[in-house]
């Protein structure tokens, strides 16, 4: 993570904010309407994992009258981390300048987004970050709030990032940004998939900016965190961190 040295950053060109479901039937509208409302120029991708509770059917309805809303339909439930590299080809393919990542539960608030698309003129990622001054988090049980400040020290501690909210999902890309970040070899399935992506990007030299969020906890639905988002977490931090390591040591790339 450099601090940009001076670089000029050219014109940020249309965003497209994609937004993972997997059954959000009770969020989805009112999250797409809000993006709507808060950036109108800005396009919408819904990633539906085929959610059982017909949150793609509902998103297909958006579509009608709008064209500015799109879906992607995926075969079933894969995590979070393949739903958007799905979104991103799809997205660099139609030639989209910035790419928005956003969960559909109303704990990104589309509202915010405008301060992050501002930051993004001067960098090649803005990271919308809860724990950086002026972060907050709002209605999280104390039990999350330790899992993410813990997900994010061991990170930053094992990875050597500089940032504070790894493992965050609010986040406005560069396409060019994106195109660094060798996103063919990714293998992160559940949330590790931002960790994974923060360590990319400082590997990569790219300049990353945290602008201070509140990420209000939903009030409809299920989180989709479980045992297996977090064990794949810890192994795949612990394995990058050992891998790094041992590269440095005997001289060998890092994988
Ligand atoms: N397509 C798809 N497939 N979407 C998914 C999947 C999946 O397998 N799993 C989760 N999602 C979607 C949800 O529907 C939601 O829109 C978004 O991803 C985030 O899921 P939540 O279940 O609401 O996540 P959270 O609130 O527990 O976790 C938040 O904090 C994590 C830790 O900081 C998110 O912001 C995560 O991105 C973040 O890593
Ligand atoms: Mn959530």
């Amino acid at each position: 993570m450099n601090d940009g040295g001076g670089r000029q950053f050219g014109p940020l060109g249309t965003t497209l904010v994609i937004i993972p479901t997997y059954n959000e039937a009770e969020n989805i509208k009112a999250i797409v309407d809000r993006v709507r409302a808060a950036v109108p120029e800005a396009h919408v991708l819904v990633a539906d994992d085929n959610s059982p509770d017909g949150t793609g059917k509902l998103a297909d309805e958006m579509t009608v009258g709008d064209d500015h809303v799109h879906v992607l339909h995926r075969k079933g439930k894969e995590g979070l981390g393949a739903a958007y590299l799905a979104g991103f080809r799809w997205g660099l393919e139609q030639g989209y300048g910035v790419l928005v990542e956003m969960d559909a539960d109303g704990s990104h608030q589309p509202e915010e987004l405008p301060r992050l698309l501002t930051a993004l003129k001067g960098a090649d990622l803005v990271l919308g970050s809860r724990w950086v001054p002026g972060g907050r988090v709002v209605n999280w049980p104390k039990h999350r709030e330790y899992i993410s400040r813990g997900g994010s020290l061991y990170s930053r501690v094992l990875l050597d990032v500089p940032m504070r909210d790894v493992t965050g999902g609010y986040r406005a890309f560069r396409r060019e940004t994106l195109e660094g970040l060798g996103l063919s070899d990714v293998a992160s399935q559940g949330y590790c998939f931002q960790v994974d992506l923060a360590r990319r990007a400082v590997r990569a030299g790219y300049h990353v900016v945290e602008v201070p969020i509140t990420f209000v906890e939903r009030e409809l639905g299920d989180s989709k965190m479980s045992r297996d988002i977090l064990v794949e977490a810890l192994w795949r931090v612990t394995t990058w961190g050992i891998g790094e390591r041992a590269g440095r040591i005997f001289g060998r790339k890092p994988f």
